[in-house]
Formats: structure tokens, sequence, C-alpha cells
């Protein structure tokens, strides 16, 4: 059983909150912790599903959670007993993959399950084990898990097939306690990568070139403890200015990175909101009525798909037709059909959609059919007339801190429905 949002739409955004650390940096990060018997300390970190489970995942290994207190933890790794990511958890978070790297180095053999209990190829995982296996890894996948044994791995050239941000980090891990030097071209952008690569410095990794698309990592014998503040959610923030465009509101965010969300911030500018940007907050005063914004999905610097369900909640309202590419994955338009429910024209024609903005939506009930898509449907039912009700709302918890309390400062009416049992 799953908790039910009950939105009041209709309401003006107003007022300023702190955007919590980013969920996407947390989880390669505190993976980290497996590279060393010595204590990491990770600050910033977001209470959230996705959270829990890797600490769960990690703990069940044997790492020790040393101290928890609001936002900061520190964890020991000093003897991982259980090399193994179970299917029961690994099914219900894809990142799990991420220990995967960490303790094929550290223990030089894992068995980890493969995400989602999708078949490779399917979600592939492809190009984690090429990667490995070009490093020295000898791997088998039978029986739904990735099996890894090495007698030691050494540092050697990849050549990424695409750019993946997950693959990237756990090769990136993986390359920290090699032998020699490992390069790894085509890699993966994204801000999260530079801050993973920021935590393994700390922890004494050699690591050049993150944040452009061929890293350098000159293995060590050992990493060590250290101390890591998580970067600020740049997808959160985005999709609080999201909100706040298409409520005729004004807000700003504090405790962000403007400098991660370029791209986002050009195409809300283009739907005619006004954004004042400092080191660490933005504001934004929306129109009174968005205008609609194409874009296409890419890996960054480009929009981010994981914005992409957000952009599209926006141009439902917006005046005008907006087309909206996704090309970093298939199957990404399933919050299109539940908004249609609260009235938005929406066509999908492959990985393209066509979103004609109304004049305004309605409130219904709804659907979260995944993380992101949860978030659109939030943004739907607070730009709609009346109330909406969104179900399923496990998938907006594995990203999303205390986002009714967040919303609820900002004027939004809103509240949750626990389910029963
Ligand atoms: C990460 C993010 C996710 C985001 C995505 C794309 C985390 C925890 N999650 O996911 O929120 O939506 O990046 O920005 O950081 N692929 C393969 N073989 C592989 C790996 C990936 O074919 O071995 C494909 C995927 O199916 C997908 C594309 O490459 O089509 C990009 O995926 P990837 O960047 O790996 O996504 P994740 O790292 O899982």
């Amino acid at each position: 059983m799953s908790d039910t949002l009950i939105i009041e739409g209709g309401q003006r955004l107003q007022g300023e909150i702190a955007i919590s650390g980013a969920k996407n940096a947390a989880l390669p990060i505190l993976c980290t912790a497996l590279l060393t018997s010595e204590p990491v300390t990770f600050h910033n970190v977001p209470r959230l599903q996705d959270i829990e489970t890797l600490l769960a995942l990690l703990t069940q290994m044997g790492v020790r959670l040393v101290e928890r207190n609001s936002n900061s933890l520190t964890l020991c790794a000093d003897a991982i007993t259980n090399p193994v990511a179970p299917y029961e958890m690994v099914k219900t978070m894809r990142a799990a993959i991420l220990v995967l790297g960490p303790l094929t180095a550290r223990c030089r053999q894992a068995r980890v399950s493969l995400p989602g209990g999708c078949a490779i190829g399917a979600r592939p995982v492809d190009q984690h084990i090429k990667g490995l296996t070009a490093m020295g890894a000898a791997i088998e996948v039978d029986h739904g898990y990735i099996h890894v044994t090495t007698t030691g791995l050494r540092g050697t050239h990849l050549v990424t097939d695409m750019v993946t941000v997950t693959g990237t980090e756990n090769l990136m891990m993986a390359a920290a306690l090699a032998e020699g030097e490992t390069i790894i071209e085509n890699a993966a952008r994204e801000p999260e990568v530079v801050d993973l690569a920021e935590c393994l410095s700390a922890m004494g990794a050699q690591i050049q070139g993150a944040g452009t698309d061929i890293i350098r990592i000159q293995g060590v014998k050992r990493l060590h403890g250290a101390a890591h503040r998580i970067m600020p959610d740049r997808i959160e923030t985005g999709t609080y200015l999201c909100a706040a465009a298409v409520t005729r509101g004004r807000i700003r965010l504090t405790h962000t990175r403007p400098d991660t969300l370029k791209t986002v911030l050009e195409k809300l500018q283009e739907s005619g909101c006004q954004l004042h940007v400092e080191t660490d907050a933005i504001t934004l005063t929306a129109p009174e009525r968005p205008t609609a914004v194409s874009l296409q999905t890419a890996p960054y610097p480009a929009f981010p798909t994981d914005m992409q369900a957000q952009f599209m909640a926006l141009n439902t309202v917006a005046s005008g037709t907006a087309i909206i590419r996704e090309t970093i994955f298939e199957n990404r338009f399933m919050h299109a059909d539940e908004l249609k429910r609260l009235g938005a024209d929406i066509r999908t024609e492959g990985n393209t959609a066509i979103v004609s903005g109304v004049p305004a939506l309605q409130g219904a009930a709804v659907r979260a059919t995944d993380l992101r898509a949860s978030a659109s449907l939030v943004i739907g039912g607070l730009a709609a007339e009346g109330q909406t009700r969104i179900e399923q709302l496990h998938h907006l918890d594995r990203g999303y801190e205390r986002l009714e309390e967040k919303l609820t400062i900002l004027g939004a009416r809103l509240h949750r429905i626990r389910a029963e049992g």
C-alpha cells in the first residue's frame, strides 16, 4: 500500500525554501565508504527512501552506520562481511548497481543482482560490466545476478559506448583503487560525477578531468577516511521552479547551485519567467501564463531527462504548442496519459510528445508511475482548478525530501493520506 497526496490547486506559490542535498550525488557518494576501512562522514544527505534503501544495502554487507543526525551520517566499512546486493533490495532502486565497482575494487569479489529485475539488454548495465572486465575482473551473469571475481584490477583505457552516469561513477570508483592509470573516455559530465570525484579526492584518490568527457584516474593502494558535503539537488530545484512557473508564483530557492541548471534556467526564461540568480540562490517570478517551450533531452550539459516530465506539465498550461523529444530513455512518457486525465492536450509519437497548452487543467485522480512522473503530476495538480488526488506516492518519496512541508511553506494547499498497514 502506498500513500496518496491530495492537492487543492490554484494557489499562487510564494516564499522561500532551502533545497536539499542531491539524491543522485548522495547515492554514489555513500558507496565510496566501501572503498576504505576508515570512517567517512557525509553532510547534506537528503532523507529519502532511496537513501534508506542504500543504507540498508550497505549495512547488510557489514558496513557500520557509526553516527547519524539530521542530514549527516558516518559510515565505516572496516569489515565487509557480505559483498552481496540481493535482488529484494536492488529491485526498487537501479542505482544499487553503484556498489559493484567499489566492491570489486575493495573485496575482489561481489555478487550483485541485476537492477530492476530486468534482463540484461532491456535496461542494461553492460557498460559497467564491460569496463570492469577490461580492468581485469572475471564476470558471469546468471540467475539474475552479476558475479565478479578478480585477482586485482588494473588501469586501462576505457571508451563507453554511450554516455552513462552511474556507469562512469562505478568505473571511477573501481579505478580509484586499481593498479596504474585508467582513462574513461566518453565519460558522463554530470555535476554529480564531479561531486563524486571531489569526495574520492578527499579520500586520497588521484582523479583529473571529472566534468569533462575524459577522466583520468591514477590508482592508489588505499583510500582513507574523509568528510564530504553533498551538492544541492538540481532536479529538486528545477521542479520547484516549474511549480512556481505554472502558479503565477514568486519563489526564492536557497542552498542551491544555479551553475548546474543552465539549460533549465534558459528554458524557464524562454517561457517568460524572470530569474534573479545569486551564487547559491534563485528567485523566479512567473508570468501570468507561461509560453510553450520545446526541448530535447540529452546528457549534461544539455537538458536533463530528469526534468522532462516537469516541463511537460509546465507546457500543458502554457500558451502555444511545445515539442518534447526524449533521447535518453525509450519509455519515459508515462506521465503524459496521467496529465491528460487533468485535461492536458498531449499527443505522443515514439520519443516525441506534442503538447498544446490549454487555458486551465482540472483536478482529477491520477496515478504516479515513476519518480519524475510524480513530480509532473504535483505540478499539474498545483496548477489545476479543484482537487487532484495522486496515488502511489512511494515513487515521489524516493526523491523529494519533505515535499509537502516545503510546498506548504510556499502556500500550496495539500495533504497526505497515509496508507493503512
Ligand atoms: C542516471 C540517474 C537518472 C538519470 C539518468 C540519465 C542516478 C542515480 N540516476 O541514471 O536519474 O535519469 O542518469 O541522466 O544518477 N545504458 C546502457 N548500458 C549501460 C548503461 C546505460 O545501454 O550499461 C543506457 C540506458 O539504458 C539509458 C542511457 O544509457 O538509455 C543512459 O543511462 P545512464 O546514464 O546509465 O542512467 P543511470 O546512470 O541509470
